[in-house]
């Protein structure tokens, strides 16, 4: 596997397999690899001949008082992790790199990032936006890899582009989880022993919720409901938001009917998680 440092030398390197007619499929993450991202690294594998894995905790997207300083990193292990995975690339650039001159040109999503992960981020998709679409320029994949685990970003990358015509397809891979359930985040390892255990009440949450609609329950003010009162009993946990939306573009349902999204962020601590179920009903 090549460790690939800047920008241009990237921009080289995919431009070259490009000629030689090679489809790149390009994974983007902030590091810390878990196996949520090896899965959309062998799903790459798969689908692609070359695999490109950025790294790079991305400052624009995170808003003061984040934990951009804090958020955790080994590019090392990263490195070894790729490397047993077959990755072609990792491309693992510097913020002076990618970010060499004061910024005056930002993709704006205009829809859809007030909602669930936007209201208490404000600017946070637009510096996801803004990244990932200098990672697509850079790296310039035919195929570009996401995780379902941050629904709300895969539906806004999707839409950005179809709006800007990036020509790529975007994969959406699923949520993989540990064990009992819990989601698997980088910031998993945040959490004490305590919160951890607990942490589990959104996977539940949404299997309550699974059941719910099973059982033909289709208002989604019943089951929102009922999640809340689970987790508003779980020691610790400290509720965001619970939503949900039409898993298209992320408006209001009055029914749960076709696509929907139920979306969970709650606190522990210092640490917020997130989960979804997308349903087609
Ligand atoms: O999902 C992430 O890890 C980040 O938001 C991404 C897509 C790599 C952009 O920085």
């Amino acid at each position: 596997m090549q460790v690939i440092k800047t920008p241009a030398e990237m921009q080289m390197w995919s431009r070259s397999q490009g000629m030689t007619g090679l489809k790149i499929g390009l994974v983007p993450t902030m590091g810390f690899l878990h196996e949520g991202h090896l899965s959309l690294v062998r799903q790459a594998r798969e689908l692609c001949d070359a695999v490109v894995v950025s790294i790079f905790v991305n400052p624009i997207q995170f808003g003061e008082g984040e934990d951009f300083d804090q958020y955790p990193r080994d590019l090392s292990r990263d490195f070894a992790l790729l490397e047993k995975e077959g990755a072609d690339v990792a491309f693992a650039p510097e913020v002076r790199d990618m970010y060499p001159e004061k910024m005056s040109t930002f993709v704006e999503i205009t829809s859809m990032d007030d909602k669930l992960c936007g209201r208490s981020r404000p600017g946070h998709f637009r510096g996801v936006a803004t990244v990932v679409s200098k990672l697509f320029n850079i790296c310039q994949p035919q195929m570009g890899f996401f995780g379902q685990k941050d629904a709300q970003q895969a539906i806004i990358i999707e839409k950005m582009v179809r709006d800007l015509n990036f020509p790529l397809e975007i994969v959406v891979g699923e949520i993989i989880r540990e064990a009992d359930g819990l989601a698997m985040s980088s910031r998993n390892v945040y959490l004490s022993p305590a919160d951890r255990k607990n942490a589990v009440v959104l996977y539940q949450s949404l299997l309550k919720a699974k059941d719910l609609v099973a059982d033909g329950v289709n208002r989604p003010a019943e089951i929102i409901k009922a999640i809340t009162d689970l987790i508003n009993q779980t020691p610790g946990a400290v509720i965001d938001y619970v939503e949900i939306l039409s898993g298209r573009d992320l408006s209001e349902i009055e029914e749960i009917k076709g696509k929907v999204l139920l979306a969970l962020a709650v606190k522990f601590g210092n640490t917020r998680l997130i989960d979804n179920l997308l349903l087609e009903v």
